[in-house]
């Protein structure tokens, strides 16, 4: 049987580094074997845009279109909102078709489905990522280990604030393809082996 795993990366702030950190991640599992599908689920269609879709509002199959179908009864089309990415995932764009409400939805959703038949959904772990030297003193992994370890899995990956990260919403590659022997392919690197783990 395939087991197939749903990774969601979530923060409640923006400019975190979210949709980098999904767009390394995914094309890591692909380096480590795996069959990766990335989904946008934010309105702003940013993943979209670093995937190289730089128009997603113009895009008329989205993950917000068929969701409304599926929620309207209307069939879809033979999934063409699925598209492949060079680096080897297929991914499902977003854009503002994808509504607060159907946000809300899909999480109603979820938390439906944790209770009658996925009790073990749970949080994988936390990761740091944008760490420089400022943020990132071993005393603030410490502390963050301290107040937070017993009631999350904090990872041991942390993630550096580099100029080729930055460079990875407009460049059209991953880190493992604009600078793969750099710390930050590295560190992501890191991140996805203890997903996989
Ligand atoms: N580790 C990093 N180092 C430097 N810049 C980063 C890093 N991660 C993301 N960025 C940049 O910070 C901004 C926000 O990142 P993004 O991944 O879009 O965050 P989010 O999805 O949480 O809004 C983008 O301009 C991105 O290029
Ligand atoms: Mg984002």
């Amino acid at each position: 049987m395939v087991k197939t795993k749903v990774i969601s990366v979530a923060n409640q702030k923006g400019g975190v580094g979210k949709s980098t950190s999904v767009y390394c991640i995914g094309a890591g599992l692909v380096m480590e074997g795996k069959k990766v599908l990335l989904m946008d689920v934010d309105p702003q269609g940013d993943l979209t845009k670093m995937l190289g879709l730089r128009k997603p509002h113009e895009l008329p199959q989205t993950l917000g279109n068929v969701m409304n179908d599926v929620i309207g009864g209307i069939p879809p089309n033979g999934h063409t909102e699925i598209r492949h990415h060079p680096e080897g995932f297929d991914f499902v764009p977003g854009n503002r078709s994808l509504t607060a409400e159907d946000m809300t939805e899909l999480v109603g959703t979820v938390q439906q489905i944790k209770r009658q038949i996925h009790p073990k959904l749970k949080i994988g772990g936390v990761f740091l990522t944008m760490a420089n030297e400022t943020n990132f003193r071993k005393d603030v992994v410490k502390s963050v280990r301290e107040s937070y370890g017993r009631h999350l899995p904090i990872l041991n990956a942390v993630i550096p604030a580099t100029v080729r990260l930055a460079e990875i919403s407009t460049a059209d590659k991953s880190i493992f393809q604009h600078e793969p022997k750099g710390r930050a392919a590295d560190a992501y690197r890191g991140l996805v082996k203890e997903t996989v783990e």
